[in-house]
Protein backbone atom coordinates (compact mmCIF):
# COMPACT_ATOMS: atom_id res chain seq x y z
CA UNK A 1 0.00 0.00 0.00
CA UNK A 2 0.99 3.61 -0.70
CA UNK A 3 2.13 5.96 2.40
CA UNK A 4 1.52 9.37 2.13
CA UNK A 5 3.48 11.79 4.37
CA UNK A 6 2.84 15.13 4.78
CA UNK A 7 5.96 16.88 5.96
CA UNK A 8 6.83 20.17 7.46
CA UNK A 9 10.48 22.15 8.05
CA UNK A 10 10.78 25.26 9.96
CA UNK A 11 14.32 24.93 11.74
CA UNK A 12 15.75 28.33 10.13
CA UNK A 13 14.55 30.52 7.46
CA UNK A 14 12.60 28.55 5.03
CA UNK A 15 8.84 27.72 5.73
CA UNK A 16 8.18 24.51 3.99
CA UNK A 17 5.21 21.79 3.84
CA UNK A 18 4.98 18.53 1.26
CA UNK A 19 3.56 15.45 0.44
CA UNK A 20 5.48 12.96 -0.34
CA UNK A 21 4.29 9.44 -1.25
CA UNK A 22 6.56 6.17 -0.27
CA UNK A 23 9.34 8.15 0.90
CA UNK A 24 10.00 9.14 -3.31
CA UNK A 25 7.36 10.62 -4.92
CA UNK A 26 7.11 14.02 -4.65
CA UNK A 27 3.45 15.22 -4.93
CA UNK A 28 3.83 18.91 -3.62
CA UNK A 29 6.98 20.48 -2.31
CA UNK A 30 6.08 24.37 -0.95
CA UNK A 31 8.92 26.54 -0.16
CA UNK A 32 8.37 30.16 1.02
CA UNK A 33 11.18 31.35 1.48
CA UNK A 34 12.00 34.55 3.96
CA UNK A 35 13.29 37.75 1.70
CA UNK A 36 13.10 39.73 4.91
CA UNK A 37 16.33 38.61 6.06
CA UNK A 38 18.84 39.67 3.24
CA UNK A 39 18.62 43.27 4.43
CA UNK A 40 20.70 42.35 7.60
CA UNK A 41 23.20 39.81 5.62
CA UNK A 42 22.11 36.60 7.87
CA UNK A 43 18.78 35.66 9.36
CA UNK A 44 17.43 37.21 12.10
CA UNK A 45 15.74 34.42 14.87
CA UNK A 46 13.22 36.51 15.89
CA UNK A 47 11.86 37.82 12.30
CA UNK A 48 12.42 34.20 11.24
CA UNK A 49 9.94 33.02 13.79
CA UNK A 50 6.88 35.31 13.04
CA UNK A 51 7.69 35.10 9.33
CA UNK A 52 7.10 31.35 10.40
CA UNK A 53 3.85 32.06 12.01
CA UNK A 54 2.15 34.03 8.92
CA UNK A 55 3.11 31.36 6.35
CA UNK A 56 2.68 28.24 7.75
CA UNK A 57 -1.42 27.92 7.20
CA UNK A 58 -0.83 29.26 3.80
CA UNK A 59 2.26 26.79 2.46
CA UNK A 60 0.29 24.10 4.05
CA UNK A 61 -2.77 24.79 2.19
CA UNK A 62 -0.82 25.27 -1.05
CA UNK A 63 0.41 21.96 -0.21
CA UNK A 64 -2.57 20.14 -0.40
CA UNK A 65 -4.15 22.41 -3.49
CA UNK A 66 -1.10 21.50 -5.53
CA UNK A 67 -0.94 17.43 -4.47
CA UNK A 68 -4.39 17.13 -4.74
CA UNK A 69 -5.08 15.18 -2.12
CA UNK A 70 -7.30 15.27 1.24
CA UNK A 71 -6.56 14.42 4.68
CA UNK A 72 -8.43 11.07 4.41
CA UNK A 73 -5.46 10.16 1.98
CA UNK A 74 -2.52 11.20 4.27
CA UNK A 75 -0.75 8.39 6.57
CA UNK A 76 1.42 10.19 8.78
CA UNK A 77 2.22 13.57 9.63
CA UNK A 78 6.84 14.27 9.36
CA UNK A 79 8.09 17.24 11.40
CA UNK A 80 12.02 18.87 11.67
CA UNK A 81 12.36 18.35 15.77
CA UNK A 82 15.73 19.77 15.46
CA UNK A 83 18.86 21.05 15.11
CA UNK A 84 18.08 24.96 14.05
CA UNK A 85 16.88 27.89 15.58
CA UNK A 86 14.31 27.45 18.45
CA UNK A 87 11.50 30.11 17.78
CA UNK A 88 11.56 28.45 14.08
CA UNK A 89 11.37 24.72 15.25
CA UNK A 90 8.63 25.79 17.58
CA UNK A 91 6.40 26.63 14.96
CA UNK A 92 7.04 23.75 12.89
CA UNK A 93 6.08 21.11 15.94
CA UNK A 94 3.47 23.17 17.21
CA UNK A 95 1.97 22.66 13.48
CA UNK A 96 2.42 18.89 13.46
CA UNK A 97 1.76 18.36 16.83
CA UNK A 98 -1.87 20.05 16.24
CA UNK A 99 -2.56 18.34 13.25
CA UNK A 100 -1.33 14.93 14.35
CA UNK A 101 -3.43 15.31 17.27
CA UNK A 102 -6.68 16.75 16.07
CA UNK A 103 -6.85 14.47 12.69
CA UNK A 104 -5.21 11.35 14.20
CA UNK A 105 -2.31 11.22 12.38
CA UNK A 106 0.87 9.45 13.22
CA UNK A 107 3.61 11.97 13.92
CA UNK A 108 7.44 11.40 13.10
CA UNK A 109 9.99 13.36 14.20
CA UNK A 110 13.13 13.57 12.03
CA UNK A 111 16.85 15.43 12.30
CA UNK A 112 17.27 17.86 9.90
CA UNK A 113 21.00 16.52 8.54
CA UNK A 114 19.11 13.35 7.88
CA UNK A 115 16.50 15.21 6.42
CA UNK A 116 19.32 16.74 4.17
CA UNK A 117 21.03 13.09 3.37
CA UNK A 118 17.12 11.94 2.97
CA UNK A 119 16.66 14.10 -0.52
CA UNK A 120 19.41 11.83 -2.12
CA UNK A 121 16.25 9.22 -2.07
CA UNK A 122 13.36 11.67 -4.05
CA UNK A 123 13.08 10.54 -7.57
CA UNK A 124 14.53 12.04 -10.21
CA UNK A 125 13.94 10.06 -13.84
CA UNK A 126 15.84 7.28 -12.45
CA UNK A 127 14.20 4.36 -10.75
CA UNK A 128 17.29 3.66 -9.27
CA UNK A 129 18.24 4.38 -5.57
CA UNK A 130 21.66 4.58 -3.72
CA UNK A 131 22.98 1.41 -2.15
CA UNK A 132 24.82 0.73 0.91
CA UNK A 133 27.19 1.08 2.25
CA UNK A 134 27.87 4.71 1.80
CA UNK A 135 29.46 7.97 2.33
CA UNK A 136 27.60 11.20 2.49
CA UNK A 137 28.86 14.72 2.08
CA UNK A 138 26.32 16.89 3.81
CA UNK A 139 27.21 20.97 3.70
CA UNK A 140 25.12 23.38 4.86
CA UNK A 141 24.69 26.95 6.46
CA UNK A 142 24.67 25.34 9.82
CA UNK A 143 27.02 22.05 9.60
CA UNK A 144 29.48 20.18 7.43
CA UNK A 145 30.10 16.59 7.84
CA UNK A 146 31.12 13.72 6.05
CA UNK A 147 29.30 10.49 7.44
CA UNK A 148 29.29 6.47 6.71
CA UNK A 149 25.75 4.88 6.55
CA UNK A 150 26.16 0.96 6.70
CA UNK A 151 22.38 0.84 6.57
CA UNK A 152 19.22 3.19 6.21
CA UNK A 153 19.02 5.94 9.47
CA UNK A 154 22.63 4.67 10.94
CA UNK A 155 24.60 6.96 10.90
CA UNK A 156 28.79 7.16 11.56
CA UNK A 157 30.14 10.81 11.65
CA UNK A 158 33.73 10.69 10.01
CA UNK A 159 34.64 13.97 9.03
CA UNK A 160 33.57 17.41 10.48
CA UNK A 161 34.09 20.79 11.10
CA UNK A 162 35.75 21.96 13.79
CA UNK A 163 34.73 25.72 13.24
CA UNK A 164 32.48 27.08 10.61
CA UNK A 165 30.25 24.90 8.27
CA UNK A 166 31.24 25.72 4.52
CA UNK A 167 27.69 27.32 3.77
CA UNK A 168 28.48 29.67 6.40
CA UNK A 169 32.06 31.04 4.98
CA UNK A 170 30.15 31.27 1.62
CA UNK A 171 27.62 33.55 3.46
CA UNK A 172 30.38 35.51 5.10
CA UNK A 173 32.46 36.27 2.04
CA UNK A 174 29.65 36.77 0.06
CA UNK A 175 29.34 39.78 2.92
CA UNK A 176 32.81 40.80 2.98
CA UNK A 177 32.05 41.65 -0.82
CA UNK A 178 28.56 43.61 -0.44
CA UNK A 179 27.37 40.58 -2.48
CA UNK A 180 23.34 39.36 -1.31
CA UNK A 181 22.39 36.94 1.41
CA UNK A 182 22.28 33.83 1.07
CA UNK A 183 26.02 34.50 -0.04
CA UNK A 184 26.55 30.65 -1.73
CA UNK A 185 24.24 31.38 -5.03
CA UNK A 186 25.69 35.03 -5.38
CA UNK A 187 29.03 33.80 -5.47
CA UNK A 188 28.20 31.26 -7.64
CA UNK A 189 27.05 33.75 -10.23
CA UNK A 190 30.14 35.77 -10.01
CA UNK A 191 32.12 33.05 -10.32
CA UNK A 192 30.80 31.82 -13.05
CA UNK A 193 32.61 35.08 -14.55
CA UNK A 194 36.28 35.08 -12.28
CA UNK A 195 39.24 33.21 -12.62
CA UNK A 196 40.04 30.68 -9.98
CA UNK A 197 43.53 30.79 -10.22
CA UNK A 198 43.86 34.91 -9.75
CA UNK A 199 44.27 34.54 -6.12
CA UNK A 200 45.79 31.88 -4.09
CA UNK A 201 43.92 30.63 -1.18
CA UNK A 202 44.70 28.03 1.85
CA UNK A 203 43.22 24.53 1.18
CA UNK A 204 43.16 23.63 4.83
CA UNK A 205 44.07 20.26 5.77
CA UNK A 206 43.79 18.85 9.29
CA UNK A 207 45.73 15.79 8.59
CA UNK A 208 48.56 16.29 11.62
CA UNK A 209 52.18 16.14 10.83
CA UNK A 210 53.99 12.72 10.41
CA UNK A 211 55.45 11.23 13.40
CA UNK A 212 58.15 8.70 13.95
CA UNK A 213 57.82 5.40 15.33
CA UNK A 214 59.36 3.41 18.51
CA UNK A 215 62.33 2.82 15.13
CA UNK A 216 62.67 6.17 14.72
CA UNK A 217 61.12 6.04 11.38
CA UNK A 218 58.66 9.00 10.32
CA UNK A 219 55.49 7.86 10.09
CA UNK A 220 52.60 9.57 8.29
CA UNK A 221 49.25 9.49 10.20
CA UNK A 222 46.01 9.05 9.14
CA UNK A 223 44.29 11.16 6.48
CA UNK A 224 42.14 13.68 8.47
CA UNK A 225 38.32 14.16 7.02
CA UNK A 226 37.71 17.05 9.24
CA UNK A 227 37.00 20.49 8.19
CA UNK A 228 38.39 24.22 8.98
CA UNK A 229 36.69 26.77 7.46
CA UNK A 230 37.53 30.12 9.88
CA UNK A 231 41.01 30.33 8.29
CA UNK A 232 40.09 30.57 4.49
CA UNK A 233 37.39 33.30 5.46
CA UNK A 234 40.12 35.46 7.64
CA UNK A 235 42.40 34.86 4.19
CA UNK A 236 39.83 35.44 2.46
CA UNK A 237 39.09 39.04 4.76
CA UNK A 238 43.25 39.93 4.41
CA UNK A 239 43.23 39.11 0.22
CA UNK A 240 39.91 42.28 0.20
CA UNK A 241 42.32 44.22 2.66
CA UNK A 242 45.21 44.07 0.43
CA UNK A 243 43.41 44.06 -3.26
CA UNK A 244 41.51 47.25 -1.91
CA UNK A 245 44.88 48.97 -0.72
CA UNK A 246 45.09 49.95 -4.40
CA UNK A 247 42.12 50.87 -5.16
CA UNK A 248 38.96 52.81 -3.03
CA UNK A 249 36.78 49.61 -3.56
CA UNK A 250 36.81 46.61 -5.57
CA UNK A 251 36.20 46.52 -9.01
CA UNK A 252 33.88 43.82 -10.18
CA UNK A 253 36.27 41.85 -12.14
CA UNK A 254 38.45 41.39 -8.88
CA UNK A 255 34.96 40.46 -7.32
CA UNK A 256 34.21 37.96 -10.31
CA UNK A 257 38.12 36.85 -9.62
CA UNK A 258 37.98 36.40 -5.14
CA UNK A 259 34.78 34.66 -6.04
CA UNK A 260 36.30 32.08 -8.02
CA UNK A 261 39.43 31.58 -5.79
CA UNK A 262 37.51 31.10 -3.22
CA UNK A 263 34.40 28.51 -4.59
CA UNK A 264 37.45 26.66 -5.91
CA UNK A 265 39.02 26.49 -2.92
CA UNK A 266 36.02 25.98 -0.30
CA UNK A 267 34.62 23.40 -2.32
CA UNK A 268 38.12 21.67 -2.88
CA UNK A 269 38.62 20.95 1.02
CA UNK A 270 35.19 18.82 0.14
CA UNK A 271 35.68 16.94 -2.66
CA UNK A 272 39.17 16.15 -1.42
CA UNK A 273 37.75 14.78 2.11
CA UNK A 274 35.28 12.76 0.32
CA UNK A 275 37.84 11.32 -2.02
CA UNK A 276 40.09 10.80 1.33
CA UNK A 277 36.71 9.05 2.58
CA UNK A 278 36.11 6.79 -0.36
CA UNK A 279 39.49 5.66 -0.50
CA UNK A 280 39.35 4.70 3.29
CA UNK A 281 35.83 3.13 3.36
CA UNK A 282 35.43 1.56 0.27
CA UNK A 283 31.67 2.67 -0.37
CA UNK A 284 29.40 1.86 -3.27
CA UNK A 285 27.75 4.75 -3.18
CA UNK A 286 28.83 8.52 -2.41
CA UNK A 287 25.96 11.56 -1.60
CA UNK A 288 26.10 15.24 -1.71
CA UNK A 289 23.28 16.56 0.20
CA UNK A 290 22.97 20.06 1.97
CA UNK A 291 22.46 23.75 0.99
CA UNK A 292 25.78 23.98 -0.80
CA UNK A 293 25.46 21.17 -2.94
CA UNK A 294 23.36 23.13 -5.01
CA UNK A 295 26.50 24.44 -5.94
CA UNK A 296 27.48 23.56 -9.30
CA UNK A 297 31.46 23.79 -9.30
CA UNK A 298 31.29 21.61 -6.68
CA UNK A 299 29.14 19.11 -8.26
CA UNK A 300 31.60 19.09 -11.08
CA UNK A 301 34.34 19.29 -8.90
CA UNK A 302 33.19 16.21 -6.84
CA UNK A 303 32.36 14.07 -9.93
CA UNK A 304 36.15 15.13 -11.91
CA UNK A 305 37.87 14.15 -8.06
CA UNK A 306 36.10 10.75 -7.67
CA UNK A 307 36.95 10.25 -11.52
CA UNK A 308 39.05 7.14 -10.58
CA UNK A 309 36.98 5.10 -8.14
CA UNK A 310 34.18 2.77 -8.67
CA UNK A 311 31.25 4.61 -6.97
CA UNK A 312 27.73 6.17 -7.69
CA UNK A 313 27.06 9.45 -7.04
CA UNK A 314 24.33 10.82 -6.33
CA UNK A 315 23.33 14.62 -6.29
CA UNK A 316 19.80 15.53 -5.47
CA UNK A 317 17.64 17.92 -7.75
CA UNK A 318 19.01 21.57 -6.82
CA UNK A 319 15.61 22.57 -5.25
CA UNK A 320 15.86 19.58 -2.80
CA UNK A 321 19.64 20.34 -1.79
CA UNK A 322 18.32 23.48 0.04
CA UNK A 323 16.18 23.50 3.11
CA UNK A 324 12.83 21.87 2.18
CA UNK A 325 9.90 19.87 3.58
CA UNK A 326 10.19 17.08 1.03
CA UNK A 327 13.49 15.92 2.24
CA UNK A 328 12.07 15.07 5.76
CA UNK A 329 8.83 13.24 4.32
CA UNK A 330 12.24 11.16 2.40
CA UNK A 331 13.55 10.63 5.88
CA UNK A 332 10.64 9.96 7.76
CA UNK A 333 9.39 6.95 5.65
CA UNK A 334 12.31 5.22 6.68
CA UNK A 335 11.40 5.84 10.46
CA UNK A 336 7.89 4.69 9.79
CA UNK A 337 9.31 1.03 7.64
CA UNK A 338 10.59 0.60 11.23
CA UNK A 339 7.80 2.09 13.11
CA UNK A 340 9.51 4.44 14.85
CA UNK A 341 6.51 7.06 15.58
CA UNK A 342 6.69 9.96 18.54
CA UNK A 343 3.95 11.03 20.70
CA UNK A 344 2.69 13.88 19.67
CA UNK A 345 1.65 15.43 23.06
CA UNK A 346 5.23 15.24 24.31
CA UNK A 347 7.38 16.41 21.46
CA UNK A 348 9.22 19.10 21.93
CA UNK A 349 12.07 21.06 19.45
CA UNK A 350 15.93 20.36 20.45
CA UNK A 351 17.83 23.27 18.38
CA UNK A 352 21.02 21.16 19.51
CA UNK A 353 19.41 17.85 18.71
CA UNK A 354 22.63 15.40 17.64
CA UNK A 355 22.02 13.14 14.66
CA UNK A 356 24.09 10.25 16.61
O1 LIG B 1 20.61 23.47 3.87
P1 LIG B 1 20.37 24.93 3.82
O2 LIG B 1 19.28 25.44 2.92
O3 LIG B 1 20.10 25.49 5.25
C1 LIG B 1 20.80 25.07 6.38
O4 LIG B 1 20.51 23.97 6.87
O5 LIG B 1 21.73 25.82 6.75
O6 LIG B 1 21.77 25.59 3.41
C2 LIG B 1 21.91 26.95 3.29
C3 LIG B 1 23.34 27.24 2.95
C4 LIG B 1 23.64 28.73 2.96
O7 LIG B 1 24.83 28.95 3.67
C5 LIG B 1 23.81 29.05 1.48
O8 LIG B 1 24.71 30.10 1.22
C6 LIG B 1 24.34 27.73 0.95
O9 LIG B 1 23.64 26.73 1.66
N1 LIG B 1 24.07 27.61 -0.49
C7 LIG B 1 25.04 27.56 -1.41
C8 LIG B 1 24.40 27.55 -2.68
N2 LIG B 1 23.05 27.58 -2.47
C9 LIG B 1 22.87 27.62 -1.12
N3 LIG B 1 26.38 27.55 -1.29
C10 LIG B 1 27.12 27.51 -2.41
N4 LIG B 1 26.57 27.53 -3.64
C11 LIG B 1 25.23 27.52 -3.84
N5 LIG B 1 24.73 27.53 -5.07
ZN1 LIG C 1 19.43 22.66 5.97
Amino acid sequence: MLMNILAIETSCDDTSVAIVTDGSIILSSIVATQLEHSAYGGVVPEVAAREHIKHIIPVLEEAFRVAEVTWDEIDAIAVTEGPGLIGSLIVGVNTAKTLAYIYNKPLIAVHHTEGHIYANWLKKNLPEVPTFPLVCLTASGGHTNVIYMAKHLNYKIIGETQDDAAGEAYDKVAKMLDLGYPGGPEISKMALLGNKEAYRLPITDLTSAPKRNEEGFLVNPKESLDFSYSGLKTAVLNLIKRVKADNESLTIKQKEDISASFEFTANKIMSRNLARAVKEYKPKTVLLSGGVAANTNLRKQVIEELGDYKVNIFIPDIKCCTDNAAMIAAAAYQHSLIDDYCDAKSLVPDPNLKLI
